[in-house]
């Protein structure tokens, strides 16, 4: 049993994050992207690159994953992980959809 308490917060429409793109939030100070793909899943990551802290919010979005823009290290948006040989993780967050509206577990 996972003992963690989620909040869900909402963070706005679904229409306001671009298809391919993202959004970026603040939560207390911590930055988070919401990238939306093209068929509607949404996925949101600490906006910090693991490997010099870029700025993913800023990066392009392609087959589930976002190129950072500093260096292009790619990072799966599903589980935070840096690809090919690559090492390091963002920390992502639990996304739903509910009535149009974006909820992050944080
Ligand atoms: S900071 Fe993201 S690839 Fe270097």
């Amino acid at each position: 049993m996972n003992a963690q308490v989620e909040n869900w917060v909402a963070i706005g429409p679904l229409s306001e994050i671009p298809r391919q793109g993202s959004r970026r939030v603040l939560w207390g100070k911590t930055k988070i992207a919401v990238f939306r793909m093209s068929d509607d899943r949404v996925y949101a990551l600490e906006d910090k690159c693991p490997h010099k802290n870029g700025p993913l919010s800023e990066g392009i979005v392609h087959d589930g994953c976002v190129t950072c823009p500093l260096h292009n290290w790619v990072i799966s948006l599903e589980t935070g992980s840096a690809q090919g040989a690559d090492e390091g993780r963002t920390r992502t967050f639990p996304v739903r959809i509910e009535d149009e509206t974006v909820l992050i577990a944080l």
